[in-house]
């Protein structure tokens, strides 16, 4: 492999902290300018090879070859550079590097979208292809790509299983009729599977049936849903987590969640330290409060019948809520889920057991015959997060509860589960891009996706 090839930046500060990283050592690298600017005798780029968030600062003067040209590259342009590592421990970058040459691989056009200058996020969502380049994306997206280790990492370093469930399905796993339907041609939507067909809105059931088979097992991958939400925390396409657990109850999920998610929290601040200080600085000033807040208590549970009560007093005091008719029984909105969590329990909480009518066929019924042991998680800024319950095992119920609705049909290997050496099971689905939203502070999904697919929207 050629030496350039082989070498990053991320590599000269992996030698650094090992101590092996010489001064005077010989460095071939390649990547892009953040920016070149020179005082006549001595210049300085803001190097970044894409492997690591921060730049590196090339350094060159008139004993470096090709200087007046080096002087003219322009922001933008992806160059190759040879030089020599110089130790500065005194400085805030603790090594720069020293030029002796460098050439221009690529200029950067003058008519490039993508500028030195801010540009809001509105327009670089729709430069969704050269975003990447900038600081916050780089960001958001090595933040997006460590989540996604750590959340394999937990489970995995705590015996849960991973499943692949199918994206195609012939099941509409909660029941909304948000579904995307498959075909291979439209005019006979039927004919290829010999059955309708959907992308997946949730791995749930077919990970159910792993659960009582291998006891702790988890879904990650992507999920569809054909919601026409145009807010900022829907996407119709976007990947969800899906632990599923046996011999466990609502408690035990609600456990589960917790730990789960500070643990990650904590895997992030810890592995991302300059990602995590840039959103802190830049997207938004009281994140790390917040997440050592989420590390430093224990969540608070209250259950939807409470938190109707509260809401009922809130309207009493004068709260004005755009729906602000609240009555036990209905599905709550965002902007009642946002008020529980941000401005009376200022932090992250559960809320617990709700109506069954608002809640998907699958969850237990509770001995009240009115509620389902069910929970959402509710973070500030956000508002939910994850959603759980506790599976409805008793087949005789849930064999009821699905003739009511009518959908047994092709899932009667669902309820067969109930049958066939079940046992009390719970799980939950942590949305992912939410969840970037929660630890990044970016506040819309949009941008926490590389390509994001919305209502209306699908470019790229
Ligand atoms: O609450 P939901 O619909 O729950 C389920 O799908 C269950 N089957 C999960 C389970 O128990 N295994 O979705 C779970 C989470 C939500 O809390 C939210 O974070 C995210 O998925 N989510 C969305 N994220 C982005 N865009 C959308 N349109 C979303 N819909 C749900
Ligand atoms: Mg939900």
């Amino acid at each position: 492999m050629s030496q350039e090839r082989e070498l990053t930046v991320k590599k000269l500060y992996l030698k650094l902290t090992n101590n092996s990283l010489e001064d005077g050592k010989e460095v071939v690298l390649s990547g892009w300018i953040r920016s070149n600017r020179d005082n006549g005798s001595v210049g300085f780029i803001a190097f970044n090879d894409g492997s690591n968030f921060k730049d590196i600062q090339l350094v060159y003067t008139k004993e470096t070859k090709n200087y007046e040209t080096i002087r003219t590259f322009r922001y933008g342009s992806t160059i190759k550079v040879f030089g020599l590592v110089k130790l500065t421990p005194e400085n805030k970058q603790p090594f720069e590097i020293q030029l002796t040459d460098a050439i221009l691989l690529n200029d950067y056009a003058e008519d490039c979208p993508l500028q030195k200058k801010r540009q809001s996020f509105e327009f670089l969502r729709d430069i969704a292809y050269l975003r990447p380049r900038t600081n916050t994306f780089n960001a958001v997206f090595r933040v997006r790509n460590v989540l996604a280790y750590v959340i394999h990492k937990y489970f995995q370093e705590n015996g849960f299983m991973y499943v692949h469930t199918p994206i195609i399905t012939s099941n509409d796993a909660e029941g909304a009729g948000q579904v995307f339907h498959v075909a291979s041609d439209l005019k006979k939507p039927n004919e290829f599977f010999n059955s309708s067909a959907c992308l997946t809105v949730s791995g749930q059931l077919h990970v159910e049936a792993f659960a009582l088979a291998f006891r702790d097992v988890y879904t990650f991958g992507p999920t569809f849903r054909a919601e026409n939400s145009n807010t900022t925390r829907h996407a119709s396409e976007f990947w969800m987590i899906e632990p599923e657990i046996a011999f466990a109850d609502l408690e035990d999920d609600m456990n589960l969640m917790e730990s789960f998610l500070k643990y990650i929290i904590n895997y992030v601040l810890e592995n991302c330290k300059d990602e995590m200080e840039f959103f802190n600085t830049f997207i938004d000033k009281t994140l790390f409060d917040k997440l050592h807040n989420v590390l430093n208590t224990p969540f608070k549970r209250v259950t939807y019948t409470e938190g109707i009560e509260l809401l009922k007093e809130a309207v009493k005091n004068g709260k004005k809520f755009d729906y602000n008719n609240i009555e036990w029984g209905m599905d709550l909105q965002s902007e009642h889920e946002r008020y529980l969590t941000e401005e009376v329990v200022k932090g992250p909480m559960f809320l617990t057991d709700f109506p069954k009518e608002i809640k998907a066929f699958y969850m237990k019924q509770n001995s009240d015959g009115k509620t389902v042991a069910a929970c959402d998680l509710l973070v500030p800024g956000v508002g939910e997060i994850c959603g759980g319950s506790q599976r409805e095992e008793n087949y005789e119920v849930l064999k009821a509860k699905m003739e009511q609705l009518g959908n047994e049909k092709g899932l009667e290997w669902y309820l067969n589960l109930r049958k066939y050496g079940g046992c009390i099971h719970s799980g939950f689905g942590l949305g992912f891009d939410r969840l970037i939203m929660y630890i990044t502070g970016i506040s819309n999904i949009r941008d926490t996706q590389p390509y994001p697919r919305t209502p209306g929207s699908l470019r790229y």
